[in-house]
């Protein structure tokens, strides 16, 4: 079997004595593509890096609304010529963050907006990032349209969002938190057609059950796929087919 994990940080810190082990690991061990998101311009530039010693592994570049600072606008410059990079898939993660942050709700908007616009002038989808924030999220893509649309990443179990964003062509991307035991996750899988489901792990985050607690990291994307294969009623093999096909579409990678 071969699985894409469509989200993960091997350019966190957390991997700094190990990626290089750990991403050869992971091939070797059926997780073919690992799309590596990046979330400063540090970590974008670093998330590009990666990609280009791995084969199998691609990047997003994008300033994450948990990362903004008063010299965003600057550094927006230098990700629309990084992302130039032929490892670059995507624009992300981007988007809006209410839990971590309610004071600069307008200043949130302005830059996910700014970044939908170099998503378009480089003709590349967006990878969303979107806590507690779906309402507004969903307005700013409903007025600043995305021309190659993109993913909800780690979408939030809210059936009211995954409609929208799914009205809007867009993807889901599930983590382990499908996984979590109070999580009502079954109602919100199954209305994602299997043309727009995503897996992903996050890692170093959101380690599925029954790892909940330790270091994420790409293997456990299957202990995500197996719960879509519960709630779906389908085989594994297949449930890591049609995310592995709906991450080489959205993303754009030939085989
Ligand atoms: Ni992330």
């Amino acid at each position: 079997m071969n699985f894409f994990d469509s989200h993960a940080h091997y350019n966190d810190d957390t991997f700094e004595n190990n990626r290089d082990e750990l991403i050869k690991k992971m091939y070797e061990n059926e997780i073919t593509n690992i799309v590596c998101a990046g979330y400063s311009l540090e970590k974008s530039k670093l998330g590009i890096e990666i990609a280009k010693k791995h084969n199998h592994i691609y990047a997003t570049c994008g300033i994450s609304p948990n990362d903004l600072t008063d010299n965003t606008k600057e550094e927006l410059k230098e990700i629309e010529k990084i992302a130039k990079n032929d490892k670059v898939v995507a624009i992300g993660e981007i988007g809006l963050d209410y839990y971590w942050n309610k004071d600069n709700k307008e200043y949130q908007k302005e830059m996910f907006a700014n970044q939908i616009e170099i998503a378009n002038r480089l003709n590349l989808p967006i990878v969303i990032h979107s806590r507690d924030a779906w309402v507004d999220t969903i307005d700013i893509l409903k007025n600043n349209p995305v021309n190659k649309k993109g993913i909800f990443h780690c979408c939030q179990l809210n059936q009211e969002l995954i409609k929208e964003a799914l009205k809007l062509d867009f993807y889901i991307s599930f983590s382990g938190n499908i996984t979590f035991k109070n999580a009502k996750s079954a109602g919100c899988i199954l209305l994602v057609p299997d043309n727009r489901i995503l897996i992903e792990t996050d890692s170093p985050y959101l380690s599925p059950e029954p790892l909940r607690g330790t270091v994420n990291n790409s293997l456990n994307v299957k202990l995500v796929a197996k719960k879509i294969a519960e709630v779906k009623n389908m085989e594994l093999e297949e449930v890591a087919n049609i995310t592995r096909k709906n991450a080489m579409n959205i993303f754009n990678i030939k085989e």
